[in-house]
């Protein structure tokens, strides 16, 4: 099970009004463990008014430069993101969890591919990351930027972006989209929608001709660009996409609706971790596997409880589950019985979970 380092804040720059930037200092003896791939995250964990909060957050920075970076917006109402925000100090320490995440593609310095990538708001964070290595790494391959955001002041990372333009000027580009500003041409007013998607593949991105596209922001925007992509002609391995905002309470009414089937029902659950088995019964259909095995003294790795880190990912070994969300698993996971414990509500009458395997 990975586990939780103490790292220092080295530096917090405001990079607009509600976004700070935090590098961590990593200690030599940790940093093979910090290794991390462009595209990544972090997951933090912090007391905050005497509760333990986690969150996980993109790595905004380069793998090639050895530095770890993350771009924390603060979110209204957002209790770990207005902690970072406005009383996170540079020498305080952090809780952090190793580098984790699947949205990246690996480098090949020999190929000469061409990426675009489409982002919202901090969706840009791991997208910077990966823009800037495969562009220094990847000397003959070309990126196209599709970056929305709703007035040029809230643009996060912009300085960053335009170095990064005039370092790579023949092989990287940027479409900026503004949802509260008017730009001159009309095509990057407001949002991307089905009618720009089209006029941009029939302009300025064949989406026949692209390698690799990165996705990530709003699961709506999501599913929209994906959809066109793979009517395109991409395959499921060249689209790739990591979901920012989907939150905990996502699926509560799915689960609801199975508490009240299942009524009345037990499970007699064991969980399998670090070799050792904890038992606990609980009703089918109320709970999560992951919160009551908490609330049951285990001491299981989690971090988003929204379906979407994988953190929580263990397997079935016996017994049924209902899953509520599931981003964070691939199809054949989920054939092989995997699944994500902070979504998996048990249905049966036994449960074995294996955290081990
Ligand atoms: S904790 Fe992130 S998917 Fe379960």
């Amino acid at each position: 099970m990975k586990s939780f380092y103490k790292l220092k804040v080295a530096d917090i720059q405001k990079v607009t009004q509600d976004c700070a930037v935090v590098s961590f200092e990593v200690p030599d003896d940790i940093q093979d463990a910090f290794t991390f791939k462009q595209g990544q995250y972090l997951t933090l964990k912090h007391d905050i008014n005497g509760e333990e909060l986690r969150r996980s957050y993109s790595l905004c920075s380069s793998p090639l430069d050895k530095e770890w970076k993350i771009g924390v917006k603060k979110i209204e109402g957002g209790r770990f993101s207005g902690f970072v925000n406005d009383v996170l100090q540079v020498g305080d320490t952090l809780e952090v969890m190793p580098p984790d995440g699947k949205f990246y593609v690996e480098i090949d310095s020999e190929q000469k591919r061409q990426y675009a990538a489409f982002a919202a708001g901090s969706g840009i964070t791991p997208i910077y990351s990966i823009i800037k290595t495969h562009l220094t790494a990847e000397p003959k391959s070309t990126f196209k930027l599709f970056f929305v955001n709703q007035t040029t002041a809230s643009i996060i990372l912009k300085e960053e972006l335009e170095a990064l333009k005039n370092q790579f000027m023949d092989r990287f580009e940027i479409f900026y989209f503004l949802t509260k500003e008017r730009r001159s041409v009309p095509l990057f007013n407001g949002r991307i929608d089905e009618e720009k998607l089209d006029i941009l593949f029939k302009t300025v991105c064949d989406p026949a001709a692209l390698d690799h596209s990165f996705i990530c922001g709003p699961e709506a925007m999501i599913h929209l660009i994906d959809d066109r992509l793979r009517k395109s002609g991409a395959g499921k391995d060249q689209v790739h996409f990591e979901l920012f905002g989907t939150s905990a309470d996502a699926g509560k009414a799915q689960q609801k609706e199975l508490a009240a089937s299942l009524k009345d029902k037990h499970c007699k659950v064991t969980i399998i971790e670090g070799g050792v088995g904890l038992d606990f019964d609980m009703e089918q259909g109320s709970n999560n596997v992951l919160d009551e095995a908490l609330a049951n003294a285990a001491d299981l790795p989690f971090a988003c409880k929204g379906g979407v880190c994988a953190t929580c990912k263990a397997k079935v070994i016996e017994g049924d589950v209902k899953m509520l969300l599931s981003y964070g698993l691939e199809e054949d996971e989920k054939e092989q019985g995997f699944i994500l414990t902070c979504q998996a509500i048990p249905t049966s009458d036994k449960l074995v979970v294996d955290f081990d395997i």
